[in-house]
């Protein structure tokens, strides 16, 4: 057994065991992270995802300045109690245009991955005003304050251009109509919508988010982003194997729920 021998010049050669020890772990290591760089192999290609439009992504900025990441995660796992509760898990693709990504920590309250079309618009702003009035017994803050102070659309043609430069494909048609764009997402009648709609898909939801026309609030901007949360992809076009993963993950799925449903 010459290996052996060879074996035991590691072990008595603290130097040489720790080069070793380095070799094995670098080539571990590179094994599993390089592959990682290379978005085009690690993003699943899927049908429907767009770039978020300037009102949704007003609302984003507010989702993140509210801090409502402390408390909500964006990610559905691919466990059978989590898919049973929110529905199909989520997909790479699905945060692409996500900079920074919203996964989130923790989850004081439930994931919001595929919130949008869960509730009616009259549901979230009553819920985002005085949570509470809602559901009885929930810790959310009462948001009230949004439905009151305009949401500021002066910076989205310049958000819309960093993005772009850091990858997101958003158009110079885009990023010139940021302003207009945002306008037009609360004004389903007006010509801009049009306009709106055949920049960014017929799925775009056009219509006056917090019931109050003579503002576009912060609230109008929030309800966008979150009614448009986990709509985009369409599911009936993907085929993800998902019956397989269900039935793998059964036995900890099963000793999730019993564990709670909230987390
Ligand atoms: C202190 C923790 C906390 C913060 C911060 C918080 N939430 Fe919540 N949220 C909760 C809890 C707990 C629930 C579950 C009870 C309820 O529906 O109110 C919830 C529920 C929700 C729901 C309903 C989800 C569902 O599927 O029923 C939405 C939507 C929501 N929050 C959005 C937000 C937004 C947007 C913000 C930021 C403006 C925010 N939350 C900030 C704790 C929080």
């Amino acid at each position: 057994m010459s290996l052996w021998k060879h074996h035991e010049k590691f072990e008595r050669n603290s130097i040489l065991l720790l080069i070793g020890s380095i070799l094995v772990i670098s080539v571990g290591g590179l094994v599993e992270i390089v592959p990682l760089f290379r978005k085009e192999v690690t993003i699943e290609k899927v049908k429907g995802m767009r770039p978020y439009t300037p009102l949704e992504l007003a609302g984003r900025n507010i989702y993140i300045r509210e801090g409502c990441y402390n408390c909500h995660s964006q990610q559905v796992r691919p466990l059978r109690d989590e898919a049973e509760r929110y529905g199909h898990y989520s997909l790479a693709a699905e945060s692409m245009y996500d900079f920074p990504f919203q996964w989130g920590s923790k989850r004081t309250g439930p994931d919001l991955a595929r919130v949008g079309g869960k509730y009616s618009d009259e549901w979230h702003r009553e819920h985002l005003r005085a949570p509470r009035s809602v559901v009885p017994e929930s810790v959310m803050p009462n948001y009230a304050f949004l439905a009151n102070q305009g949401v500021n659309l002066n910076e989205l043609a310049d958000d819309l251009r960093t993005l772009k430069i850091i990858g997101v494909p958003y158009t110079d048609d885009m990023i010139a109509s940021a302003y207009t764009d945002a306008e037009a997402q609360v004004l389903p009648d007006s010509p801009q919508a049009e306009a709106l709609v055949k920049r960014y898909g017929d799925k775009v939801k056009v219509r006056d988010f917090d019931g109050n026309p003579g503002l576009i609030s912060d609230m109008d901007a929030l309800i966008a982003y979150l009614q448009m949360m986990g709509t985009l992809v369409d599911f009936a076009d993907y085929d993800s194997g998902f019956e397989a993963v269900a039935q793998g993950n059964s036995v900890q799925g099963a000793a999730h729920t019993s564990a709670g449903a909230k987390k």
